[in-house]
C-alpha cells in the first residue's frame, strides 16, 4: 500500500499524552512532521514530548477551555510556524449504563468529548482560514454509527461529533481547508482497560480490539491522504454504519453482539495474562 508522504507539517494533537493520540504524535515525527503534543496532563504531555526530539514540543491544553486554545496555536506557531494539521483526539468516557451515572459524569463526557472538539474546530477554523490553508481531523468513534449499551452519553457526544464535523465541513466547502473525520473500533488504550473493568461495557470485546499505532497510521496517513471519513474494520465498518440506521434491526442485533463480548471478555480476563 503507497504510504502518503507530505512532509513537514505542523500539527497539534490533542489528548497526546496517552493512548492515540500519543501513538499518532510519535509516528507523525517520525514521518517528518513538526508536532506540539497538548494534554491536560501537563506532566505526562511534557514527558512524552521530552522521549520525542527536537520535532516536538508539550503543552498544557485543557479542551474545555477556548482559552487554552488559543495559547495552543500561539504557541505551536512560536515553536514550529502556524499550525497546518490540528489532530482532535481527546476524549474520555465513564462507564456504565446511564441510569447509573452521576449527571457530573454525564456533564464531563458532553464538556470534552463534544464541547472541547467544537473549541477546537471553531479555533482552528478561524485560525487557518485567516491563514489560507489547514487540515482538521477529528478522531470520532465507530459508536458514532451504532449505539451501544454501557456508552450511551458517550455514543451521544460520538454521533453529535460526526454530525458536527460534517455541518462544518459542509459550511466551509468554498473555504481553504479540509476535514477528515477517523472512527476507531476499540483501541488497546488506558480508555479500553477502564471498559474492561466494568461488565457494563462488556459488547465492546465482541470484536477484535486494535493497537493504537494502527490508528495512529490511519491518522498521519491522513495528513497527506485527506480522505473524507475513514471506518474501521474497512468493510465490517460499512456494515456497522448501515446497521444504526435501523433501530429494530438493532435491538434484535446489538444483544447478540453483546452475550458474545460478555463471553470473550470473560475468556480474555481468566487468560493468564490478559489483554485486552
Ligand atoms: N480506545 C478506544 O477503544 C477508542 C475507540 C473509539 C474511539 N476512541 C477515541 O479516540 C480518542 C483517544 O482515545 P484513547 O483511547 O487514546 O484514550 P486515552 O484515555 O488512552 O487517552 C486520552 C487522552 O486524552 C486526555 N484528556 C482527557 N481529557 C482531556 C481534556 N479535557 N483536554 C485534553 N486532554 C484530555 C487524557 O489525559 C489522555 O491522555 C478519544 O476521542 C476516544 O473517544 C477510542
Amino acid at each position: 500500500m503507497r504510504t502518503p508522504s507530505a512532509k513537514g507539517q505542523v500539527v497539534l494533537v490533542t489528548g497526546a499524552a496517552n493512548g492515540i493520540g500519543a501513538a499518532a504524535a510519535e509516528l507523525a515525527i517520525a514521518r517528518g512532521h513538526r508536532v506540539l503534543l497538548t494534554d491536560v496532563d501537563e506532566k505526562a504531555v511534557l514527558a512524552r514530548a521530552g522521549e520525542l526530539g527536537p520535532r516536538a514540543t508539550g503543552l498544557v491544553l485543557d479542551i474545555r477551555s477556548t482559552e487554552d486554545w488559543s495559547r495552543a496555536f500561539d504557541v505551536a506557531e512560536a515553536a514550529f510556524g502556524a499550525v497546518d494539521v490540528l489532530v482532535n483526539n481527546a476524549g474520555i468516557t465513564h462507564t456504565g449504563h446511564a441510569r447509573d451515572l452521576s449527571p457530573q459524569q454525564h456533564r464531563d463526557i458532553v464538556e470534552i468529548n463534544l464541547l472541547g472538539t467544537i473549541n477546537g474546530v471553531c479555533t482552528a477554523v478561524e485560525r487557518m482560514t485567516a491563514r489560507g490553508r489547514g487540515h482538521i481531523i477529528n478522531v470520532c468513534s465507530m459508536t458514532a454509527f451504532l449505539p451501544l449499551p454501557g456508552y450511551a452519553t458517550y455514543c451521544g457526544t460520538k454521533y453529535g461529533v460526526r454530525a458536527f464535523h460534517h455541518s462544518v465541513a459542509i459550511e466551509e466547502r468554498d473555504g481553504p481547508l479540509d476535514f477528515t473525520i477517523i472512527h476507531p473500533p476499540s483501541t488497546r488504550t488506558d480508555m479500553l482497560a477502564r471498559e474492561m473493568a466494568d461488565p457494563a461495557c462488556a459488547i465492546t470485546f465482541a470484536e477484535k480490539s486494535y493497537a493504537p499505532e494502527r490508528i495512529a497510521r490511519a491518522v498521519v496517513d491522513a495528513i497527506a491522504g485527506k480522505p473524507v471519513e475513514v471506518v474501521f474494520p474497512p468493510l465490517a465498518g460499512r456494515v456497522q454504519r448501515i446497521a444504526g440506521v435501523f433501530p429494530r434491526l438493532m435491538r434484535r442485533v446489538i444483544p447478540l453482539a453483546e452475550a458474545r463480548g460478555r463471553r470473550q471478555r470473560e475468556g480474555l480476563l481468566s487468560a493468564p495474562r490478559h489483554r485486552t
